[in-house]
């Protein structure tokens, strides 16, 4: 194992996209930030300088952290923000992971442009256990450009109480593509050869948006989900949600009909109000003269789009189920899926929006439903930001004023399906925390509240993978659908979607002590609310306790 060392300097760089030109928060003046690799059990060390004008924190998003709580990153949570001037140094080790992983901002909206991948590869002389070494991997984050300062738009969206202004467009490593105005230029090209297998590690870094993935004319094998190794399947399209990262396989045809073949991204949402309904698209490029000669013309520089692979519509609910029950573990001699098969505690949390009555009106009116204010919440208690870290507070132990342990075990009221919107949008506030005793097994079901005409919620769970032990549409039943658990080879993940109008089951068991968020990965859901956190305790062990803090640890006064 070694030791990687990085240097994040975060400054301000002029980007245009869209014909648009503006400054934005880059690390080291590049938009997509760079790529950190790693071998599995390597330790990373990256030394963070913020020299912009506002308060930055990283988070490795995925990483276990074990025992590293110190260095997981989301501002309030673990640390107080990294100050204009100010640094940092994260050191933590990938262990147990491997896979893309990625690195992104945590404070604010920060993360629109401040993202980037982190690749961690088996250990020096392991192969990858069901699928031979690719010719050539490609990272590939799917991500949001907005015209506007993404700042500004969530500041907006919160006083006046509405959604906020959707992005104008989806890039393919920080560019949009020839299907956006002025970007023909600013197009992602993938150059193959004839024959060769290729990896795509796929990363949604995008704010808002559940995306559909997929490449004209060629099939996807899925071998690996958040760092851990699935079962391969195929698939034609993907979908993929903000924070998840997918591995892939592409074989480039012997003989392919074209020589260009497109990359297409476009969002997945039954949302009612306005989202961002474009779609994207980036070039599969076969190195000249493999195409067969009768094959069609080929796109040009001057606009003309290559093949679009056809991409379910916006709103198919059907297409994102059908894929997301295909992800098994691999559940090897290797690789095994250690699932607890009994739990200690059992959760039931209520996930979805609600309201809050109006504050601040603009022109006397707030524009959530009915003159409210959007709020989001977990069993009816949406999360309140506290001002201090809330790792700091358990590590001293002074819990007066910045949380209590009370958050609900169950939601206020009880709701169902009925076809009509359920009564369950109150909000109350609160930073409130579940305490666990180490090395709980924990389950949690989590129901999506909404009814039709809404999203689902990706959930993405800090310092943990979880085991995705079952899922369905309409009401949990606990007498009936916790006897069809998978509880031999569940997908593991950080992330998984609450699927709309339904539920997902996970499990994991709390063997890391430190403050651990809970949130929708859609950031104007966190915005709302939408989190939680879990505060899990010492063991008796030595090696079973969260360490000091780092001398340098950006405290918070
Ligand atoms: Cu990728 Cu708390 O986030």
């Amino acid at each position: 194992a070694r030791t990687r060392r990085y240097s994040f300097n975060v400054t301000m760089a002029t980007v245009t996209r869209l014909c648009v030109t503006k400054s934005i928060p880059t690390v080291n003046g590049r938009f997509p930030g760079p790529k950190l690799v790693a071998r599995e059990g390597d330790t990373l060390v990256v030394r963070v300088t913020n020299n912009i004008n506002n308060n930055v924190t990283f988070h490795w998003h995925g990483v276990r952290q074990l025992r590293s709580g110190w260095a997981d990153g989301p501002a309030f949570i673990t640390q107080c923000p990294i100050r204009p001037g100010g640094s940092y140094v994260y050191r933590f080790a990938v262990a147990g992971q491997r896979g893309t992983l990625w690195w992104h901002a945590h404070f604010s909206w920060l993360r629109a442009t401040l993202y980037g991948p982190l690749v961690i590869l088996p250990p020096r002389g392991v192969a990858y256990p069901s699928f031979p070494r690719p010719h050539r991997e490609v990272p590939l984050m799917l991500g949001e450009w907005f015209n506007a300062d993404p700042e500004a738009v969530i500041r907006q969206a919160l006083q006046i109480g509405g959604g906020p202004n959707v992005s104008d467009a989806y890039t393919f490593n920080g560019l949009p593509g020839p299907t956006y105005n002025c970007s023909s230029n600013d197009t992602f090209r993938l150059r193959v050869r004839p024959g060769k297998t290729y990896m795509l590690r796929l990363i949604n870094v995008a704010l808002n948006d559940e995306l559909f993935f997929g490449v004209a004319n060629h099939t996807l094998t899925v071998v690996q989900a958040d760092a851990s190794y699935v079962k391969p399947f195929a698939a034609t399209t993907l979908v993929i949600s903000p924070g998840q990262t997918m591995d892939v396989l592409l074989t480039a045809a012997a003989n392919p009909s074209s020589q260009t073949f497109a990359i297409a991204v476009a969002p997945y949402t039954n949302t009612v109000g306005t989202f961002d309904n474009t779609t994207a698209v980036a070039v599969l490029e076969y190195a000249a003269g493999a195409s067969a000669p009768q094959a069609p013309t080929p796109a040009s520089a001057t606009g003309s789009l290559p093949f679009l692979p056809a991409l379910p519509l916006y709103n198919d609910t059907n297409a994102v189920s059908d894929f997301s029950s295909r992800f098994r573990s691999l559940a090897s001699a290797r690789y095994p899926a250690r699932v607890p098969r009994t739990v200690d505690r059992h959760f039931f949390f209520a996930v979805g929006l609600g309201a809050d009555p109006c504050q601040s009106p603009v022109n006397g009116t707030c524009q959530g439903p009915n003159n409210t204010r959007f709020a989001a919440s977990i069993n009816n208690v949406s999360f309140v930001m506290p001002k201090t870290s809330l790792l700091q507070a358990h590590y001293q132990r002074r819990y007066n004023g910045v949380l209590t342990a009370n958050f609900p075990a169950a939601p206020r009221t009880p709701f169902n399906y009925t076809g009509t919107p359920p009564n369950n949008t109150f909000v109350t506030h609160g930073t409130r925390v579940v305490p666990l005793e180490f090395n709980t097994a924990v389950e949690v079901v989590l129901q999506d509240t909404s009814i039709q005409g809404a999203e689902s919620h990706p959930l993405h769970l800090h310092g943990y993978d979880f085991f995705v032990v079952g899922t369905g549409s309409g009401n949990y039943d606990a007498g009936n659908d916790t006897a069809k658990y998978n509880l031999v080879d569940p997908v593991q993940r950080n992330t998984i979607s609450v699927p709309t109008a339904g539920w997902v089951a996970i499990r994991f068991v709390a063997d890391n002590p430190g403050v651990w968020l809970m949130h929708c990965h859609l950031d104007v859901h966190l915005s709302w609310g939408l989190s939680m956190a879990w505060l899990v305790n010492d063991g008796p062990l030595p090696n079973q306790k969260l360490p000091p803090p780092p001398s340098d640890f950006p405290r918070c006064s």
